[in-house]
C-alpha cells in the first residue's frame, strides 16, 4: 500500500511521547532543536535519565555481596536481562550485555573463529556497517576465507544472487545487516538466515540500525546470533547480545579465570555497567509503554513492545513519504536507496542524499545553525560509501526519522533545505 495522508495521523501520542525527552527542550540560534540524527544514537526519555540516577543512588555497588546494594545490583541485571529477552522474544539466559555493539561481535567473532581455520568461509556484505565486517574479515589472519556480498547501487539493495554464488558447504558463518544504517534498507534476513542454515553456518545479524524501528523476533528468524546497541532504541550506551542457549554454552570464550562458566557470564567480562542495564529496562519500558497506550488490552510486555512497532512502523513510514515527496521536488537532490513508496516495508526512515554543489558537511553545519541535528560522512558504512563513489566527496548527508519526530519538524527541514540550496 502507497502511504497516504492518513498515515500522517498516529495512535501514538506525540505530546505525551515529545514531554518525556528533556533534550526536545534544546535551541540552536533560536530554532528549536529538531533530533535526525538518532541513527548515530536516539535520544532517552527522563524514565531513563531517573532508573541510571536511582541506581547509582540506592543500588551502587558490585555484585554478588553479602549486603542490601549488591543484592539490588544483581536484581537489576535479572530486571534488565529479562527485559531484552521480552525486546528480542527469548530467554532471559540468552541475553549478553557488554560495552557496545562493535566489542560484542569482536568477542563473539573471536571465539567463533577458535573453531576455523584455512578452508572455512564467512560472508560478509557490502551494505553493512564495519561493525559487522571488520571483526569477521581479521579472521583471515587464521587463514579463513571472506566472501562480500555486493548490493545493487540503484536501489542499494543486497544482490541475493551474489549471495547464493558466496555460500557453500564452507560457509561457517554469515553476517549480515537487519537494516543498513547508511541508506535504510532492510534486508531479507529470514531468507538469509534459512540460507545459512541450508549449509550448517551460523547466521550472525547486526540489529544495530533495525531495532529503534521494527520488531524483533529471534525465535521467528531462527537467527544464531542478533546484536543491538541499547543507545540507538532510546536507551544508554551499551550493546546487547542474543545468542541461542546451546551456542553461548558450546562456543569457547576467550575470559578471566575468576569469571564463572556459566552462561551468559561467561561472556561478560569485568564488572558490567549497572547504571546502563538498569536504563536499558526503563527503556524497554518506555516502549513497552507506547504499546500499552495504542494498545491497553495487551497482556504482556512482550505483547505491548509488538503493538509498539505495529504503530511506529505506520507512522515512520508516513514521516518518510512526506520528506521523500519533498526532496523529489528539490533540483539537485539524489536520494540513494528505496524511494518508491509501494517498497517502504524494504526500508526505515533513514535518508541518505547528496545535493549537486554542496558538501555533506556544509549542508549538515548549515542545518545544524538551524536547530536541525543531521549526520555528514560514512557513518562507518564504509563499504557503502566506497561502492558509490560518494568516500572521497564527502559521504551522504543522513536524516533519521524516529516516532518522536513530526510531521512539522519534516516541513521544518524542507523549508530549511530549500532555503540552503537556493542560497
Ligand atoms: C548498523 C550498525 N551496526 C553497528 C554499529 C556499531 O555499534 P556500536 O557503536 O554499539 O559498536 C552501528 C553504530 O552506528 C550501526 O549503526
Amino acid at each position: 500500500m502507497p502511504t497516504t495522508q492518513d498515515d500522517l495521523i498516529t495512535a501514538l501520542d506525540l505530546p505525551s511521547i515529545r514531554s518525556q525527552f528533556p533534550s526536545f527542550a534544546e535551541t540552536v540560534n533560536g530554532h528549536p532543536a529538531a533530533y535526525l540524527d538518532g541513527p548515530g544514537g536516539t535520544q532517552v526519555p527522563q524514565r531513563v535519565i531517573d532508573a541510571i540516577t536511582d541506581y547509582l543512588k540506592h543500588a551502587n555497588a558490585n555484585t554478588c555481596g553479602a549486603y542490601l546494594t549488591s543484592r539490588r545490583t544483581n536484581e537489576v541485571i535479572a530486571s534488565g536481562r529479562a527485559a531484552m529477552a521480552d525486546f528480542f522474544g527469548c530467554d532471559s539466559d540468552e541475553i549478553v550485555f557488554g560495552f557496545n555493539m562493535t566489542s560484542l561481535t569482536y568477542a563473539m567473532s573471536r571465539a567463533i573463529g577458535r573453531e576455523l581455520g584455512p578452508g572455512d568461509e564467512i560472508v560478509v556484505t557490502l551494505l553493512d556497517h564495519d561493525a559487522n565486517f571488520s571483526p569477521w574479515q581479521a579472521l583471515e589472519e587464521k587463514g579463513v576465507t571472506i566472501q562480500r556480498v555486493a548490493f545493487r547501487a540503484a536501489d542499494c539493495t543486497l544482490d541475493m544472487d551474489d549471495l547464493a554464488r558466496k555460500i557453500n558447504p564452507r560457509t561457517k558463518v554469515i553476517a549480515v545487516g537487519y537494516a543498513s544504517n547508511a541508506v535504510g534498507t532492510i534486508n531479507p534476513v529470514n531468507e538469509v538466515v534459512r540460507r545459512a542454515h541450508e549449509v550448517g553456518a551460523l547466521a550472525y545479524i547486526d540489529a544495530v540500525h533495525y531495532a529503534p524501528h521494527g520488531p524483533i523476533d529471534v525465535r521467528a528468524l531462527d537467527c544464531d546470533f542478533l546484536v543491538c546497541s541499547s543507545y540507538k532504541f532510546f536507551g544508554p550506551h551499551m550493546g546487547v547480545l542474543y545468542g541461542k542457549r546451546e551456542h553461548l554454552k558450546r562456543l569457547h570464550p576467550y575470559k578471566v579465570r575468576a569469571n564463572t562458566n556459566e552462561s551468559p557470564n561467561r561472556w561478560e567480562w569485568g564488572t558490567l555497567n549497572h547504571e546502563g542495564i538498569a536504563g536499558i529496562t526503563a527503556c524497554v519500558d518506555y516502549i513497552a509503554d507506547l504499546g500499552r497506550h495504542v494498545n491497553p488490552s495487551v497482556s504482556s510486555r512482550r505483547a505491548a513492545i509488538l503493538a509498539a512497532y505495529e504503530e511506529i512502523v505506520r507512522y515512520e513510514r508516513g514521516l518518510c513519504e512526506r520528506l521523500l515527496q519533498g526532496l523529489r521536488t528539490m533540483p539537485g537532490v539524489k536520494v540513494y536507496g528505496i524511494t518508491d513508496p509501494m517498497r517502504f516495508s524494504e526500508r526505515c526512515p533513514t535518508i541518505a542524499l547528496r545535493a549537486s554543489g554542496h558538501t555533506p558537511l556544509e549542508l549538515a553545519t548549515k542545518l545544524g545553525d538551524r536547530g536541525f541535528f543531521t549526520w555528514d560522512g560514512n557513518y562507518y558504512a564504509l563499504n557503502v560509501t566506497e561502492q558509490l563513489d560518494v568516500e572521497k566527496d564527502g559521504g551522504f548527508l543522513r536524516i533519521g526519522l524516529f516516532h518522536y519526530n513530526t510531521v512539522e519538524e519534516v516541513d521544518r527541514l524542507l523549508a530549511a533545505l530549500r532555503e540552503i540550496l537556493a542560497a
